[in-house]
């Protein structure tokens, strides 16, 4: 049987694999760098609520859902909608999700190697002792100084891609799995050691209480959106990411428990890396609305200030760039293993076409913070406008064809078959999937346009 078929371009080597790489491409920039900014520019604990319910209601389904296909269709996901499509007797033009995944990992990636960058760049001005002793004004400048320097930006920039490109050339296996291995807990352990600086500032409670209290005067319907945006961009949901990774999954593992634990994982590191920045942000007499600078201004001041921090600054950004290439590997790799399937061409040519493409349209994010900052549509930059649209409109708009492809299109054997789960666990997901998550979809993007 066709589904029966393992991918041309290898498989894990196990269920511990496809946890860590599917990890892998969760943590990154998202949890460590974008939730703590966003939640502090949508007023905290009630945004940190919705988003996640959509974690709940609306990521763990869509999950399951994608994991699903791409294990079922093997191939990449655009030759895997269209050969789903065909064998369950659907329209040829679900592979539009495929190509829509593509664009939005293009785009996704082209900015989230500039922010990469920054950490880049962050390593080394903490290992030349930039931060030691600096006063939250020191450091404001250092930022503000870094991204006014199109030139810095670039050369991180392109470092970054090099990197990334080299790890997809050699294969979703080859040194990536070793890799998640190892740093992803190290990501962890030092979250930890920072939240015990946090917890000794004298202000947790206050980030504590800005993180869990919900006080829902302070969002709106875009809040909403952002949070269930940013659900499915943690969990690299709606492009075709996790897809590509389940068309490496071997058959007889569970999708729904790895699942389950790679939600967790993802969710976890994201909160703790809120009650990190929180205290310090108001210990400091920071702003929590600061931006994208958000932690790029706070951690700086605590590991100038701590003992040992020359070292944990930066293993800090040592970590999180590595968090950062996990996950951008899986950004372009639904591209790759479209090239390798339909044009024949080897790994290392097609990642280095879909390298340097992403690379140059990167360069309008870099700019956007400097030369182009004041060139903006509907009073957003270049970058937040690259950001909003991949994160809140394509994402969500994939992970709602994910969820009704599955449960509206797939026959129901055929899911029940592919995911394993026993009759109740089988029907919630079944349930959930069919009603509850396209609702919710649905509601917050026809509220967020006004039409709801
Ligand atoms: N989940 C990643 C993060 O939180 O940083 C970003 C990401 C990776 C988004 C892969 C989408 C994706 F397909």
């Amino acid at each position: 049987m066709e589904q029966q078929r393992s991918s041309i371009h290898g498989q894990w080597s196990g269920r511990l694999a496809f946890i860590l790489a599917a990890t892998g491409s969760a943590v990154g920039l998202g949890n460590i760098w974008k939730f703590p900014y966003i939640t502090g520019e949508n007023g905290g604990g009630a945004f940190v609520l919705v988003y996640l319910l959509c974690i709940a209601l609306v990521g763990l389904p869509i999950m399951m859902a994608e994991v699903m296909l791409g294990r079922r269709g093997r191939q990449s996901p655009i030759n895997t909608m269209m050969s789903l499509a065909k064998e369950e007797g659907a329209h040829r033009f679900w592979k539009a999700l495929g190509w829509m995944g593509v664009l939005a990992g293009f785009l996704i990636l082209s900015y989230y190697s500039v922010i990469a960058g920054w950490a880049l760049s962050y390593v080394s001005l903490s290992l030349e002792g930039a931060f030691v002793s600096a006063s939250a004004e020191d450091i404001g400048v250092l930022f503000s100084n870094l991204i006014a320097d199109p030139q810095r930006l670039i050369l991180w920039h392109s470092l970054f891609m090099l990197m990334t490109m080299v790890v997809v050339a050699r294969g979703v296996r080859g040194g990536l799995e070793v890799a998640v291995r190892y740093l992803m807990p190290g990501l962890g352990l030092l979250l930890l050691v920072m939240l015990g600086y946090a917890i000794s500032s004298g202000y947790f409670m206050q980030g504590l209480a800005f993180l869990f209290d919900a006080d829902f005067s302070k969002i709106n319907s875009t809040s909403i959106l952002v949070a269930m945006g940013h659900a499915f961009f943690t969990l690299s949901l709606g492009m075709g990411a996790i897809m590509v990774y389940g068309s490496y999954l071997p058959k007889g593992i569970s999708i729904a428990k790895t699942s389950v634990l790679v939600a967790l994982a993802d969710t976890l590191v994201a909160l703790l890396a809120g009650l990190v920045i929180f205290p310090l942000v108001f210990a400091n007499g920071l702003e929590p609305g600061a931006g994208p600078g958000l932690i790029f201004q706070t951690l700086p001041i605590a590991f100038g200030q701590m003992s040992g921090g020359l070292f944990f600054g930066s293993l800090f950004f040592v970590l999180l760039v590595f968090a950062a290439w996990s996950s951008a590997i899986s950004l372009i790799e639904p591209a790759v293993a479209y090239l390798v399937e339909n044009r024949s061409m080897k790994r290392l040519t097609a990642a280095l076409i879909c390298g340097v493409a992403t690379w140059l349209v990167g360069l309008a994010t870099v700019f956007s913070f400097n030369i182009w900052s004041d060139v903006t549509l509907f009073d957003k930059t270049i970058f937040d406008l690259l950001d909003f649209v991949t994160s809140n409109i394509m994402l969500p708009l994939g992970g709602l064809m994910i969820a009704i492809f599955a449960v509206w299109v797939m026959k129901k054997e055929s899911s029940r078959q592919e995911l394993g789960l026993g009759s109740v666990g089988f029907s919630l997901w079944y349930w959930v999937t069919r009603f509850v998550t396209p609702v919710a979809v649905l509601i917050v993007f026809l509220t967020s346009i006004g039409l709801f």
